[in-house]
């Protein structure tokens, strides 16, 4: 059994991008890491590695498909076992692709709506005992268009749409034990199929700070909300450089 008094987070999806400087951001404050990953293994076996060669035991690798609904208590069980409490749960995995209307399937909603809805959600009912025992906190990395539509996108901003809401809802459900936020993020890396994103130049016209954000804007703001914000719920902040002030 590890150090009970260092803190404890399970991230989904965070062997890469933005999840990966959750991640380090906070393990350099200190919390011990449950790092979940999908197929980037490799990634998350060396981000492992790294982490725990600066702190030993401070990093736990767990991997599976967020879809596999009836594995999802298991993620929790493992983290708890191994560390013997948890602190934070950080639902950052995600599907993200276009839905255009009269080409979307079944498959596409199920998986869409598996990472950036169902699968949190059964995450933080898995992880509610645990986290009410630490006073715990709930973070959802929802989207600014969880607010808004995106064309084409119409399934994945109504799964973000489910995941806000389950922060407003579970925010009063699990009062006064858990807190539960999110972060909405703007522009901040780009899809790696490039294909999303016609016009990059054009989303970062419609930005007042007039550049993308940086993974690491997420992940001060992430820390934030976990470990400095005791009267924060039922909140979502937009990281976006302004760009949900426009239209
Ligand atoms: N990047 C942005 O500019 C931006 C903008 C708005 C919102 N966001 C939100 O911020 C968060 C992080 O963004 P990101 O761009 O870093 O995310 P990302 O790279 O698109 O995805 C993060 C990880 O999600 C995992 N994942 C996807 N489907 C999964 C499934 N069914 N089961 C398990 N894992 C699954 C993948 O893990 P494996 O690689 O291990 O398979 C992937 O590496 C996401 O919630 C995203 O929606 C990002």
């Amino acid at each position: 059994m590890s150090n009970p008094i260092e803190p404890v987070a399970l991230v989904t999806g965070a062997a890469r991008r933005v999840g990966a400087v959750i991640v380090r951001q906070l393990h350099a404050a200190g919390y011990r890491i449950a790092l979940h990953v999908r197929h980037s293994r490799a990634e998350g076996e060396a981000l492992q590695a790294e982490l725990q060669a600066l702190r030993a035991d401070s990093c736990l690798l767990l991997e599976g498909d967020l879809a596999d609904t009836a594995a999802l208590p298991d993620l929790v069980s493992r983290t708890v076992d191994h560390f013997g409490r948890l602190d934070a749960l950080v639902n950052n995995a995600s599907a993200f692709y276009p839905t255009p209307i009269g080409e979307t399937t079944e498959q596409h909603w199920d998986d869409l709506f598996a990472s950036n809805a169902k699968a949190p959600f059964f995450l933080a009912q898995a992880a509610a005992p645990a986290l009410r025992l630490s006073r715990g906190v709930i973070l959802n990395i929802t989207d600014i268009y969880a607010e808004r539509p995106l064309r084409n996108h119409c399934v994945y901003v109504m799964a973000k749409s489910a995941l806000r809401m389950m922060t407003l809802s579970l925010a009063r459900e699990l009062a006064p034990d858990v807190r539960v936020n999110a972060i909405a993020p703007g522009a901040i890396l780009w899809p790696e199929s490039g294909k999303a994103y016609a016009d990059q130049q054009t989303l970062i016209d419609k930005t007042p700070l007039q550049r993308a954000g940086e993974p690491e804007d997420i992940a001060r703001t992430a820390l934030f909300l976990l470990r400095d914000a005791p009267y924060i719920t039922g909140e979502v902040i937009h990281v976006d450089g302004g760009r949900s002030l426009i239209i």
